[in-house]
């Protein structure tokens, strides 16, 4: 299960996971989106699940985690994955910005992991990533609102981690550095070139890098790997 997983990062989380034989369920706000994510998915062999769903609210994620359960009958896997910014200046970012930003990126990711936890604890197995960023880790001049998600993001991660190992659930982050996707796109070019200066490899990153980090994350061969938030950025923060 994979949230905002109709574009971006998420979908080429999903498309990483199917092409490695999992079945899929995603969901997201945005349907138009979910449909042609579907569709590539789809190509790949294996099912896909869709629901338009709003992470922010519990009732919806329940209710979409129950019927993934009803058509799949386990969740090995979680991704959260959906996340917004709405940036600006500290003294002048308005609570609406405030709210928003930690609602979905913060909230959204207790509510699914809650619902999914219930019955990954059941199964007695499970891997759940998070995807954080570099910016909760260092902060961001203009994103105080999405740094304490992303700091809020990792915190969670390391106290779902201790609390659900005992159920032989892993729980990890990923942190993102500056990875090219429409949430990106809309960056001034003169701050995508001041970014650019500070990450030692040279390059923005790509969706592929970050569904790698994930793919390994969710595998066996990170079984003993609980707690950690996991840098895919180029060498930016080092
Ligand atoms: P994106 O904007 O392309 O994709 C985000 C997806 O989440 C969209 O499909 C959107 O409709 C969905 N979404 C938004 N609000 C939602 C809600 N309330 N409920 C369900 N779905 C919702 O963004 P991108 O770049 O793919 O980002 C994915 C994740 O990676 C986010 O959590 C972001 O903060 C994180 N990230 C991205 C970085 C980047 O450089 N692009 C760097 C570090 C972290």
């Amino acid at each position: 299960m994979v949230t905002g997983g109709a574009r971006g990062i998420g979908k080429a989380i999903a498309l990483k996971l199917a092409g490695e034989g999992s079945h899929i369920a995603i969901c997201d706000v945005n349907e138009e989106a979910l449909a042609s994510a579907a569709a590539e998915i789809e190509s790949t062999g294996r099912s896909v699940f869709t629901g338009k769903v709003d992470v922010t609210s519990q009732g919806e994620v329940q209710a979409f985690v129950q019927k993934v359960l009803d058509k799949f009958s386990k969740i090995n896997i979680l991704i959260n994955n959906a996340g917004i910014t709405r940036d600006g200046l500290l003294v002048r970012m308005n609570e609406a910005d405030w709210d928003a930003v930690l609602s979905v990126n913060l909230k959204g990711t207790f509510n699914c992991t809650r619902a999914v936890a219930k019955a990954m604890m059941k199964q007695r197995s499970g891997k759940i990533v998070n995807v954080a960023s570099i910016i909760g880790l260092i902060g961001n001049a203009g994103q105080a609102n999405y740094a304490a998600s992303k700091g809020g993001v990792i915190a969670f991660t390391k106290s779902a981690a201790k609390e659900l190992a005992p159920r032989n659930i892993n729980v990890n982050a990923v942190a993102p550095g500056f990875i090219v996707t429409d949430m990106t796109e809309k960056l001034p070019e003169d701050v995508k070139q001041a970014i650019m200066k500070q990450i030692p490899l040279g390059k923005w990153g790509s969706v592929e890098d970050v569904a790698n980090l994930v793919l390994f994350l969710v595998s066996d061969v990170s079984a003993y790997i609980t707690g950690q938030v996991v840098q895919v950025d180029g060498g930016m923060v080092t």
